[in-house]
């Protein structure tokens, strides 16, 4: 192995893990009854016993980890609630609720809003346009990512930004497998200079060259790590937790000083999503 010039200034930084608060959702009543996008069919079977057993490893990786875990109770007929990413984008306390585009879903935006609502939050607004929060928007600390194309209404970009009054950045998604902004990019570091993985294919040229600018030193997936929903990570800033099969994203990320930890999310994949799907960050 030849040894590589000295890596770029961002990538020497030191990888250092900040303590996070998540909420999920157990997958009870997980299952595969209806199609929203192209992973999901409800013709071939799902185990929900085996989504548990992998639900419950992500939840414990994560405690494990140091990161507190707050459980919202699962509602029966309201099969992808376990996508708890979905139903809420919280930015120092101020939560936007989810307004989701299919019919299926719309329930879960209630549960969570009460969840919140019962825990004293009280700078929330539930949104007028269509909003699948966390699935199609990306906090790097100073700026919202935001992706539309397949869910999010690219009007909801303005009222995010109106709502959570931080910058946001629009981005167009243009590949069906990629139907969430969280299916093709997500943080690596926030803050100052925010770190970013993401997978080009999965935006429009305008988008890659916005990509392009704001992180020219990003870590860039390749098709077989988006193909396993490999971009659908969570980062603490040192500990990145990734399906088991994104084995070339998880490289890149170990040469810059992260720690992949490489989970089984067979079962959750089957709907279209991965770890950070079921994981909501209370930024
Ligand atoms: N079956 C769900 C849907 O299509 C999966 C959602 C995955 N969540 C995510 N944050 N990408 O809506």
């Amino acid at each position: 192995m030849t040894v590589s010039a000295a890596p770029a200034a961002a990538d020497s930084r030191a990888k250092l893990p900040t303590a996070r608060h998540y909420v999920m959702c157990p997958p009870k009543h997980f299952a595969v009854e209806y199609s929203i996008n192209p992973w999901m069919d409800p013709t071939s079977p799902v185990d929900t016993e085996l989504a548990m057993k992998q639900w419950e490893a992500l939840k414990q990786t994560y405690e494990r980890l140091g990161h507190t875990v707050h459980v919202i109770e699962p509602q029966p007929g309201l099969p992808d609630m376990v996508f708890s990413a979905n139903s809420a984008t919280v930015i120092e306390g101020r939560v936007l609720g989810a307004r989701f585009r299919a019919p299926e879903r719309a329930a879960e935006a209630e549960h969570f809003r009460r969840w919140f609502t019962t825990r004293g939050y009280r700078e929330l607004v539930m949104p007028s346009r269509i909003n699948e929060a966390e699935g199609d928007f990306a906090w790097t600390g100073t700026l919202l990512l935001a992706g539309s194309g397949f869910r999010t209404d690219p009007e909801a970009h303005a009222e995010a930004q109106e709502v959570l009054g931080v910058p946001v950045v629009s981005l167009s998604l243009t590949d069906p497998r990629y139907y969430h902004l969280d299916t093709a990019l997500f943080v690596l570091e926030r803050g100052e200079r925010p770190q970013i993985a993401y997978y080009p294919d999965a935006f429009s040229a305008g988008s890659r060259r916005v990509l392009e600018r704001l992180f020219p030193d990003a870590v860039v997936a390749d098709a077989d790590d988006a193909a396993c929903l490999g971009l659908n990570g969570v980062s603490d800033g040192r500990n990145v937790v990734l399906p088991l099969e994104a084995t070339g994203l998880a490289a890149q990320l170990t040469a810059r000083g992260y720690e992949p930890i490489m989970l089984d999310v067979s079962e959750l994949r089957k709907s279209g999503g991965g770890p950070k799907c079921c994981t909501m960050e209370l930024h």
